[in-house]
Protein backbone atom coordinates (compact mmCIF):
# COMPACT_ATOMS: atom_id res chain seq x y z
CA UNK A 1 0.00 0.00 0.00
CA UNK A 2 1.61 3.42 -0.95
CA UNK A 3 1.97 5.78 1.92
CA UNK A 4 -0.38 9.13 1.85
CA UNK A 5 -0.09 11.92 3.32
CA UNK A 6 -3.01 14.79 3.15
CA UNK A 7 -2.54 18.69 3.79
CA UNK A 8 -4.99 20.83 4.56
CA UNK A 9 -5.84 23.76 5.94
CA UNK A 10 -9.90 23.47 6.68
CA UNK A 11 -12.69 21.48 7.37
CA UNK A 12 -11.17 18.15 5.89
CA UNK A 13 -14.29 16.92 4.68
CA UNK A 14 -12.41 15.58 1.83
CA UNK A 15 -9.52 14.22 4.13
CA UNK A 16 -12.07 12.19 5.53
CA UNK A 17 -13.28 10.59 2.48
CA UNK A 18 -9.75 9.58 1.77
CA UNK A 19 -9.50 8.37 5.37
CA UNK A 20 -12.21 6.44 4.74
CA UNK A 21 -11.60 4.86 1.70
CA UNK A 22 -8.40 3.79 2.54
CA UNK A 23 -9.69 1.87 5.52
CA UNK A 24 -11.25 -0.22 2.92
CA UNK A 25 -9.29 -3.53 3.32
CA UNK A 26 -8.57 -3.60 -0.64
CA UNK A 27 -7.86 0.40 -1.21
CA UNK A 28 -4.16 0.61 -2.48
CA UNK A 29 -3.19 3.31 -0.27
CA UNK A 30 -2.77 4.31 3.53
CA UNK A 31 -2.99 7.62 5.22
CA UNK A 32 0.08 7.94 7.11
CA UNK A 33 -0.54 11.58 8.19
CA UNK A 34 -2.34 14.52 7.79
CA UNK A 35 -0.14 18.48 8.03
CA UNK A 36 -2.22 21.85 8.54
CA UNK A 37 -0.76 25.04 7.84
CA UNK A 38 -3.82 26.57 10.29
CA UNK A 39 -3.55 25.68 13.85
CA UNK A 40 -7.19 25.51 13.96
CA UNK A 41 -8.07 23.64 11.37
CA UNK A 42 -11.28 21.44 11.96
CA UNK A 43 -10.04 18.28 9.73
CA UNK A 44 -7.24 18.48 12.74
CA UNK A 45 -10.19 16.94 14.67
CA UNK A 46 -11.40 14.80 12.59
CA UNK A 47 -8.05 13.03 11.40
CA UNK A 48 -7.14 12.68 15.01
CA UNK A 49 -10.40 10.63 15.46
CA UNK A 50 -9.16 8.32 13.51
CA UNK A 51 -6.03 7.80 14.20
CA UNK A 52 -4.20 9.50 12.10
CA UNK A 53 -0.86 11.16 12.97
CA UNK A 54 -1.12 15.20 12.63
CA UNK A 55 1.20 17.95 12.20
CA UNK A 56 0.62 21.57 12.62
CA UNK A 57 3.11 23.58 10.30
CA UNK A 58 2.03 27.24 10.48
CA UNK A 59 3.24 29.86 7.80
CA UNK A 60 3.73 32.11 10.71
CA UNK A 61 6.79 30.27 12.29
CA UNK A 62 8.62 30.61 9.12
CA UNK A 63 10.73 33.60 7.77
CA UNK A 64 9.62 33.01 4.23
CA UNK A 65 7.14 30.95 2.03
CA UNK A 66 10.65 28.80 1.01
CA UNK A 67 11.11 27.95 4.49
CA UNK A 68 7.82 27.04 5.23
CA UNK A 69 7.40 24.99 2.22
CA UNK A 70 11.05 22.71 3.45
CA UNK A 71 9.23 22.53 6.76
CA UNK A 72 6.42 20.76 5.51
CA UNK A 73 8.32 18.68 2.72
CA UNK A 74 10.68 17.69 6.09
CA UNK A 75 7.09 16.10 7.64
CA UNK A 76 6.53 14.63 4.56
CA UNK A 77 9.72 12.86 4.32
CA UNK A 78 9.06 11.99 8.10
CA UNK A 79 5.89 10.42 7.62
CA UNK A 80 7.54 8.40 4.56
CA UNK A 81 5.56 9.81 2.21
CA UNK A 82 5.16 8.42 -1.52
CA UNK A 83 2.23 10.54 -2.61
CA UNK A 84 0.67 13.89 -1.56
CA UNK A 85 -3.00 14.78 -1.41
CA UNK A 86 -4.10 18.47 -1.34
CA UNK A 87 -7.45 18.28 0.86
CA UNK A 88 -8.25 22.15 0.69
CA UNK A 89 -4.73 23.03 0.91
CA UNK A 90 -5.68 26.90 0.84
CA UNK A 91 -2.05 27.99 -0.29
CA UNK A 92 0.20 27.88 -3.20
CA UNK A 93 3.30 25.78 -2.88
CA UNK A 94 6.57 26.81 -4.22
CA UNK A 95 8.16 25.58 -7.43
CA UNK A 96 10.66 23.92 -5.45
CA UNK A 97 8.04 21.99 -3.45
CA UNK A 98 6.05 21.48 -6.32
CA UNK A 99 8.94 19.99 -8.53
CA UNK A 100 10.32 17.40 -5.37
CA UNK A 101 6.67 16.14 -5.50
CA UNK A 102 6.03 16.25 -9.55
CA UNK A 103 3.80 13.53 -10.51
CA UNK A 104 3.63 12.05 -6.99
CA UNK A 105 1.23 15.44 -5.65
CA UNK A 106 -2.55 15.73 -6.31
CA UNK A 107 -5.00 18.21 -5.93
CA UNK A 108 -8.79 18.32 -5.63
CA UNK A 109 -10.52 21.73 -7.49
CA UNK A 110 -14.32 22.38 -7.01
CA UNK A 111 -14.77 23.14 -10.86
CA UNK A 112 -14.60 21.39 -13.83
CA UNK A 113 -10.96 22.43 -15.01
CA UNK A 114 -9.94 23.91 -17.30
CA UNK A 115 -12.68 26.37 -16.11
CA UNK A 116 -12.69 28.51 -12.75
CA UNK A 117 -9.37 27.96 -11.36
CA UNK A 118 -8.78 29.67 -8.29
CA UNK A 119 -11.17 30.64 -5.83
CA UNK A 120 -14.97 31.24 -5.35
CA UNK A 121 -15.69 28.95 -8.33
CA UNK A 122 -18.79 27.89 -7.56
CA UNK A 123 -20.07 31.79 -7.67
CA UNK A 124 -18.32 32.42 -10.84
CA UNK A 125 -20.32 29.02 -12.38
CA UNK A 126 -23.35 30.94 -11.49
CA UNK A 127 -22.26 34.35 -12.86
CA UNK A 128 -21.08 31.94 -16.20
CA UNK A 129 -24.38 30.88 -16.74
CA UNK A 130 -23.30 26.93 -17.29
CA UNK A 131 -25.60 24.32 -16.84
CA UNK A 132 -22.81 21.76 -15.33
CA UNK A 133 -20.49 22.59 -12.98
CA UNK A 134 -18.32 19.92 -11.00
CA UNK A 135 -14.72 19.37 -9.81
CA UNK A 136 -11.83 17.70 -10.93
CA UNK A 137 -8.59 16.17 -9.49
CA UNK A 138 -5.42 16.69 -11.25
CA UNK A 139 -1.55 16.32 -10.69
CA UNK A 140 0.01 19.60 -8.99
CA UNK A 141 2.00 21.52 -11.14
CA UNK A 142 3.69 24.48 -11.01
CA UNK A 143 0.84 26.61 -12.64
CA UNK A 144 -2.64 27.38 -10.07
CA UNK A 145 -5.24 24.27 -11.13
CA UNK A 146 -3.59 24.27 -14.20
CA UNK A 147 -1.94 20.55 -14.05
CA UNK A 148 -3.05 17.63 -15.79
CA UNK A 149 -6.21 16.01 -15.19
CA UNK A 150 -6.87 12.66 -13.45
CA UNK A 151 -10.96 12.49 -13.03
CA UNK A 152 -13.74 14.55 -13.20
CA UNK A 153 -17.46 14.27 -12.03
CA UNK A 154 -19.53 16.71 -13.13
CA UNK A 155 -22.72 17.50 -11.53
CA UNK A 156 -25.83 19.86 -12.40
CA UNK A 157 -26.62 23.46 -12.03
CA UNK A 158 -30.09 23.69 -10.50
CA UNK A 159 -32.15 26.82 -11.73
CA UNK A 160 -32.65 28.09 -7.99
CA UNK A 161 -28.89 27.36 -7.13
CA UNK A 162 -27.04 29.94 -4.80
CA UNK A 163 -23.78 29.37 -4.39
CA UNK A 164 -24.00 27.29 -1.44
CA UNK A 165 -26.36 24.71 -2.55
CA UNK A 166 -24.07 24.27 -5.54
CA UNK A 167 -21.35 24.07 -3.36
CA UNK A 168 -23.10 21.04 -1.50
CA UNK A 169 -23.91 19.44 -4.72
CA UNK A 170 -20.14 19.38 -5.88
CA UNK A 171 -18.62 18.80 -2.98
CA UNK A 172 -21.09 15.16 -2.14
CA UNK A 173 -19.19 14.30 -5.87
CA UNK A 174 -15.70 15.47 -4.78
CA UNK A 175 -16.18 13.08 -1.71
CA UNK A 176 -16.91 10.01 -4.70
CA UNK A 177 -14.18 11.20 -6.80
CA UNK A 178 -11.30 11.67 -4.49
CA UNK A 179 -11.12 8.14 -3.25
CA UNK A 180 -11.32 6.94 -7.09
CA UNK A 181 -9.04 9.03 -8.56
CA UNK A 182 -6.18 8.27 -5.54
CA UNK A 183 -6.93 4.73 -6.26
CA UNK A 184 -5.58 5.04 -10.07
CA UNK A 185 -2.61 7.14 -9.13
CA UNK A 186 -1.72 4.94 -5.99
CA UNK A 187 -2.26 1.64 -8.14
CA UNK A 188 0.22 3.74 -10.96
CA UNK A 189 -2.95 3.32 -13.62
CA UNK A 190 -2.54 6.99 -13.63
CA UNK A 191 0.65 8.64 -13.97
CA UNK A 192 1.87 11.87 -15.27
CA UNK A 193 4.47 11.82 -18.02
CA UNK A 194 5.69 15.35 -19.73
CA UNK A 195 3.04 16.87 -18.21
CA UNK A 196 0.16 14.80 -19.48
CA UNK A 197 -1.67 11.89 -17.52
CA UNK A 198 -0.71 8.71 -19.04
CA UNK A 199 -3.41 5.89 -18.33
CA UNK A 200 -3.32 2.37 -18.23
CA UNK A 201 -5.02 1.00 -21.17
CA UNK A 202 -7.29 -1.73 -19.21
CA UNK A 203 -8.10 1.29 -16.66
CA UNK A 204 -11.75 2.65 -17.01
CA UNK A 205 -11.91 6.38 -17.32
CA UNK A 206 -12.97 8.16 -14.07
CA UNK A 207 -15.69 10.37 -15.20
CA UNK A 208 -18.94 10.52 -12.68
CA UNK A 209 -22.35 12.22 -14.49
CA UNK A 210 -24.62 13.34 -11.74
C1 LIG B 1 -13.25 21.69 -1.32
O1 LIG B 1 -14.43 22.06 -2.00
C2 LIG B 1 -12.06 21.71 -2.24
O2 LIG B 1 -12.36 21.26 -3.54
C3 LIG B 1 -11.70 23.16 -2.23
O3 LIG B 1 -11.90 23.58 -0.90
C4 LIG B 1 -12.87 22.76 -0.29
C5 LIG B 1 -12.27 22.15 0.95
O4 LIG B 1 -13.25 21.47 1.70
N1 LIG B 1 -10.37 23.38 -2.65
C6 LIG B 1 -9.96 24.50 -3.23
O5 LIG B 1 -10.68 25.45 -3.44
C7 LIG B 1 -8.48 24.49 -3.60
N2 LIG B 1 -8.11 25.77 -4.10
P1 LIG B 1 -12.83 20.35 2.73
O6 LIG B 1 -11.77 20.97 3.63
O7 LIG B 1 -14.08 20.04 3.49
O8 LIG B 1 -12.29 19.18 1.95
Amino acid sequence: RKRVAILISGRGSNMAALIAAAKEADFPAEIVGVISDKADAAGLLVAEAAGIPIRVVPRSDYSGKEAHDQAIDATLHAFGTEIVCLAGYMRLLTDAFVAEWQGRMINIHPALLPLFRGLDTHRKALAAGVRIHGCTVHFVTAEMDGGPIIAQAAVPVLPDDDADTLAVRVLKAEHRLYPRALKLVAEGKARMVSGATVFDPSTPVVSEMA
